[in-house]
Order: C-alpha cells, then structure tokens, then sequence
C-alpha cells in the first residue's frame, strides 16, 4: 500500500483520494478527503475531516502526504483514488491485506494540471539572469522565439524539481549538495541554482561535472559573472567521480553507460532525490536474446526500441533494489526530443526490505529473459 501511496502522490498527484468505511464506531469522523492545492507556488494537500454535522480541515505538506495516507489505513477499511489516469479502489479490512482494483479514470482536473504548466516556474517576460546570460532571454526578459523550446525544457525541469523540494533534506542551514552529471553548457545546472538558491533561498553547493574542458571553462566563467558563488563547474568523467557524496544526481542524456555510472555513485552516496533522463542506451543492442521476440528483433528498429526501454527498465528496477521509490515520467512532450523518458527516483523513508528483494528478483527474471549483462549489473 505504501507503494501505492508513493507512486501515486509522488508521481501522479491525484485529483482526490477519499477514505471511508471507518474501523470502529467510536472513530469521531466519518471520512477523509484529501486534494492537492497549490500554496505559494508549491504542492500541499488539505486533509478535509467529515464529521456528522461539522467539516474541519488540515493542510499536509508533500513529504508527509504518505506517511499520512498510511495512518488513515489504522482508521479506515476503503480508499478511492482518483487520478487523471484511473480511479484505484482499495479495500483492506485487514491493513495488511489490501485488494485494490483500478479502472478507466472517472474524473479529470485540467484547472490544476493547467495551472501548472501555464504558470511557468520562470516566466517569460521577466528578467531572469541566467537566462539573459545563457542567451535563452533578451534583457528585458523576452524569451528569443528560436529558443522557446530551450525555455520550456528548464522550466519542465524546474517543475519536476519543485515535486521532489519536499524530499530534499533540510536541516538548519546545511548546504544542499548537487552533482549535475555531464552537465554539457549546462542550462539546468544554473537552472536549479536559480531555483533553489534564488527562487528558494536554500544554501546549496552545487557541481557540473563534464569531459569537456572549454565547457567547463565556459560554465565556470558564466558562474563567476552571475556571482553564483557556490555552483562550480569541473572537467571529469563520471566513471572516475566517485570521491564525494550528494543529496541530488541529476543527469540529462548523460551517454549510454555514463548514466549507470552516475546512478552508482547516487545509490553508493544513499542520494536522496535521482532525475535521470537517459539517451543513447546501445549497450544491450548486440546483447539482447530471446527465442520468442527474435522475429520481432530481426528489425533493427524494434530492436533499438526495445534496447531503450530494457535498458531504462532494467535501471529503474536495480535502483528500486536499492530502496528507491521510483517513476519514469515524460521530461518534454516527444515533438521536441525522442530522448524524453526520466528516471524520477526517491530514495525511501525505511528501507522495506521485501520491496527491495522483490525488485531485485525481478530484475534478475528480466535480465535473465534476454539474456543481457548490463552495466549497471557490473557496477
Ligand atoms: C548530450 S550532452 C547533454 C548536456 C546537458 N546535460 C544538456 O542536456 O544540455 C551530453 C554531455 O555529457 C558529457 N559526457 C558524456 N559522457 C561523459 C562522461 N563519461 N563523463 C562526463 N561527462 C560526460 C558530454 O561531454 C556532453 O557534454
């Protein structure tokens, strides 16, 4: 159910989730409904009690939406869930032996999807520095139109960023540390800098990591004229990056193998929070066999295809072994690149050690099924 709960709230944000059939008479309320709600730019939940004559009302920040659900499991015998995906039925009259059925969505919400996306995290029109110095914006704050595409992937990333703030840690004023993985010119680096040290006022120290040395001195130099002290910028190869830790990975089309290296060094370092939005995943192109997909494998296209989602599935499922929560989600809409799926992955509050073994058991099935020796295996 905890499952549940994280995929769905993490990753979907259901448009209402209502749990009713009360476990005991004396119980004073009858049921709970809870709805996401906007708070200053930010995802809450407002826990809405229905008692006989009276409705009271809570809010509950995004990091604890889960540990709360579960809570309500000790109160309640029926959830329903509804999502713009599907209504998800759960009937436990014992906690720990849940029946859940899914069927067609029933309800839609474009108001709150629509809000978001139409209320960009940067909006255009309003000078933002390293938008202006990285050529995105002109000065006044104009988007240039040929970079409009540009624009709408920073801030489709600063929305996946704002889902997973809650999860980041958060102790006094601890410095957040982030490590952006074969950062390239680096837009979402500075992106996330603006975002979590401007937009949020939160200390950060925060790595771009490249082969490339006039990238590096190029990002380095922007850096310095912006005055983003704390985000540096360093020439390396990810496979050889293992001497520090962070509490935020994130890589975007970081090369076939380079992003299992990067997701090594999250899971090693106990990360909190890994964006990985992969590309080029080659390396199981001449591994991949099965008796039964061959005739479907003899086109090199369907075969491609399937190298990218084996390769992507097989990482989210390693990753879920090592106590990760985790969701592919689409980054851009595919017009704007076929390199669209992210790895959206949250480390988990207690390690449930069941989950952990039942992802590594099917990991392995999968693995095993095509016959494949991935990197991420080795690693
Ligand atoms: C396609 S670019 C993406 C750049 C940037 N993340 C973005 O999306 O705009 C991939 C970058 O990863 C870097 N890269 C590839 N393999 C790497 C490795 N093993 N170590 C460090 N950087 C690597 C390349 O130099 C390149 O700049």
């Amino acid at each position: 159910m905890r499952q549940l709960f994280e995929e769905t709230f993490v990753n979907d944000k259901p448009i209402k989730a209502v749990f009713s059939a009360k476990r005991r008479k004396s119980l004073e309320y009858n049921k709970v409904t809870i709805r996401p709600v906007m708070a200053g730019g930010e995802i809450r939940y407002q826990a809405e009690y229905t008692y006989d004559k009276k409705v009271t009302h809570n809010n509950i920040a995004q990091a604890d939406i889960v540990e709360f659900c579960m809570e309500l499991m000790n109160d309640f015998k029926q959830v329903n869930i509804f999502t713009n995906a599907e209504d998800i039925q759960i009937l436990a009259s014992k906690v720990d032996k849940p029946h859940i059925s899914r069927k067609k969505a029933s309800l839609s919400c474009q108001n709150f999807v629509h809000n978001r996306t139409k209320q960009y995290v940067i909006p255009d029109g309003v000078p933002c520095d390293f938008l202006i110095r990285l050529g995105v914006m002109d000065k006044a704050g104009k988007v240039i139109p040929k970079h409009y595409s540009k624009f709408r992937q920073i801030n489709r990333y600063l929305e996946i960023v704002e889902d997973v703030f809650p999860y980041l840690p958060n102790k006094g004023n601890k410095p957040l540390k982030i490590i952006d993985f074969g950062c390239g010119k680096a837009y979402l680096t500075f992106a996330i800098y603006h975002y979590l040290k401007v937009l949020k006022g939160r200390n950060v120290e925060i790595i771009g990591l490249d082969l490339k040395k006039d990238v590096i001195e190029f990002c380095n130099k922007v850096a310095e004229d912006l005055g983003y002290n704390e985000l540096k910028f360093l020439m390396g190869d990810i496979a050889d990056y293992t001497s520090d830790n962070a509490d935020m990975v994130v890589t975007l089309h970081a090369c076939d193998t380079a992003t299992d290296y990067a997701l090594m060094n999250a899971v090693a370092w106990g990360t909190q929070v890994i964006l990985s939005v992969p590309c080029c995943q080659h390396e199981l192109f001449n591994q991949i066999k099965n008796d039964v997909h061959q005739p479907m494998l003899k086109h090199g296209i369907l075969k491609d295809r399937l190298t990218e989602y084996l390769t992507d599935g097989l990482r989210g499922l390693k990753l879920e072994s090592k106590g990760y929560s985790v969701a592919m989600i689409e980054f851009t809409s595919l017009e704007h690149t076929a390199r669209n799926i992210m790895i959206k992955a949250v480390k988990r509050r207690s390690a449930d050690s069941e989950l952990c073994k039942k992802a590594q058991k099917q990991y392995e099935e999968l693995r095993d099924f095509y016959q494949v020796r991935p990197t991420i295996d080795k690693l």
